[in-house]
């Protein structure tokens, strides 16, 4: 078996931001209720581009960074509930199309806020057995698109962007441990048809038993202690759902980190824009060991924790 590791990541946000004081001229809603009940101050969201267009600029900002090239991209698999056109072809057909990369394996997954890391969970089952060695894995979501604008319960929580992220045994940020979970029974509660409807408070219920569930068995299994991780990366809905965890858990809600207020849920490209900002302003040193983990539709959960060794 081959070690797996995170060999780079880049991410892109939209220009177009949408503060909550936008959000109260078009529905029944304040600054402050926003602000209280979920921490998010604004998000962004694309005018003209689809799903592919932004999953391409978050490749090329990772390109950039010229730890990995092009070329050596040998699958490319993309979560998104916004795929270009509904049903097929898949949009990580059109983002190879557009990366001009010919004959590798593409293909979408549907595990919605969770999809980041059930992609990651698919290229390290991948790269663990030998066939290839560097996956490209993309989160990528045009929420704006499937919410309702006139439904203050959905339309002030999410935001659109994309994260591109490299899965290697090249990569020295060996992922430790992964788990992936769903809960069938309570699709219901949080569905696109055709657009978002959710029942809040159970969703919200959810993210924090599983989310608290997910750590501790991740924690258990490598026989770590909670005080081992340099920090906890969690899918960015809603800050009370994280500091909630954080007291579930008894850790200290500093070693959360949360951009929730700046971009809003951007489903399964939250974590990767959340990791992409710790990488950037440094807060992670050699041997840091980070805990990435997501809860959403599904419902579905997962966890990958990894330890930071070199730059991504
Ligand atoms: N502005 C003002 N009032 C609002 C509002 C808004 N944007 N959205 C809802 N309200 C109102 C409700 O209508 C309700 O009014 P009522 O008491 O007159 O019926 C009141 O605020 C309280 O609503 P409630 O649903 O109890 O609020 P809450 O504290 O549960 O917060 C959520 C609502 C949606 C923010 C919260 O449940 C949540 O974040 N859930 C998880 C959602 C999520 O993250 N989903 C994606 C996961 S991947």
């Amino acid at each position: 078996m081959f070690n797996t590791g995170i060999l780079s990541i880049g991410s892109y946000i939209p220009k177009k931001k949408l503060t909550n004081f936008d959000l109260e001229k078009i529905l029944d809603t304040t600054n402050e209720w926003i602000i209280e009940r979920t921490g998010i101050k604004e998000r962004y969201i694309v005018e003209e581009e689809k799903a592919s267009d932004m999953a391409l600029k978050a490749v090329e900002n990772m390109l950039e960074k010229r730890i990995v090239k092009k070329e050596e991209i040998e699958m490319i698999i993309l979560s998104t509930a916004t795929s270009d056109y509904n049903g097929y072809p898949s949009t990580a057909c059109i983002l190879q199309s557009k990366l001009e990369l010919k004959d590798i394996p593409c293909f979408d997954i549907t595990a919605a806020c969770s999809g980041l890391i059930y992609a990651i969970s698919i290229a390290n089952a991948y790269i663990k057995s030998g066939i290839y060695k560097k996956i490209l894995v993309v989160g990528v979501e045009k929420n704006s698109d499937i919410l309702d604008w006139n439904d203050r319960n959905t339309a002030v929580l999410f935001g659109d962007g994309a994260t591109a992220i490299v899965v290697s045994s090249d990569s020295k940020n060996i992922i430790q441990n992964i788990e992936t979970s769903s809960n069938g029974e309570n699709y219901k509660v949080l569905i696109v048809d055709p657009f978002i409807k959710m029942e809040g408070k159970e969703v919200f219920k959810y993210a924090v038993k599983e989310g608290s569930r997910l750590i501790e068995k991740s924690l258990n299994k490598l026989k770590l202690s909670k005080e081992d991780i340099s920090m906890y990366i969690p899918h960015q809905a809603n800050i009370r759902i994280i500091d909630g965890i954080s007291k579930k858990l008894k850790i200290n809600k500093k070693l959360f980190y949360s951009n929730v207020e700046k971009f809003g849920n951007t489903s399964s490209a939250s974590i990767g824009i959340a990791l992409d900002e710790v990488i950037k302003k440094e807060l992670l040193n050699v041997n840091s060991k980070v805990v990435l983990f997501a809860f959403g539709a599904g419902l579905s959960s997962g966890i990958v924790l990894f330890e930071y060794n070199e730059k991504i």
